[in-house]
C-alpha cells in the first residue's frame, strides 16, 4: 500500500480515471490499473509509448529524438518516463480507446486454467 501523494489520471476517450502514486510513471500506474497503454523499451528510447497529455508532468529522461522539446510544448509525453505533477488527462495519439484488461476476466481465466490442470 502506498501512503504517499497521488494524482488522478483521466483516460480519454475511455473515460476511466485511475490513480498514479508518487514517483510512479503514467505507464506503471496504467498497467497496475489494468489498462494496456502501448509501450516498448520502457526506458524513454523507442517512442512507442508517446501519448497526449493535458496537465503538468515531469517528462523524465527521454531521447530528444523520440520526444522533442516542441512535442513537449504541444502536449505530448512518453508515458514510460512521465510522472504527473497534478491531476492530468491523457489519450492515445490516434485518439482510439486503450485496451482495458478487466481483473474479473483475468481471474476468471486463471480459475479456468487451474481447473484444467
Ligand atoms: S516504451 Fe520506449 S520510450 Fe516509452
Amino acid at each position: 500500500m502506498n501512503n504517499g501523494r497521488s494524482f488522478k489520471i483521466h483516460l480519454l476517450p475511455n473515460d476511466i480515471t485511475f490513480l498514479c502514486y508518487e514517483k510512479q510513471t503514467i505507464l506503471e500506474s496504467a498497467l497496475k490499473a489494468g489498462i494496456e497503454l502501448p509501450h516498448g523499451c520502457t526506458k524513454g528510447g523507442c517512442g512507442v509509448c508517446k501519448i497526449r497529455v493535458k496537465g503538468r508532468v515531469d517528462f523524465g529522461r527521454v531521447s530528444k529524438v523520440m520526444l522533442t522539446d516542441q512535442e513537449k510544448e504541444n502536449g505530448f509525453c512518453l508515458s514510460c518516463r512521465a510522472i504527473p505533477l497534478e491531476d492530468i488527462e491523457i489519450s492515445l495519439i490516434d485518439g482510439s480507446h486503450a485496451k482495458v484488461v478487466r481483473y474479473d476476466e483475468f481471474y476468471s481465466f486463471l480459475l479456468k486454467t487451474r481447473t484444467n490442470l
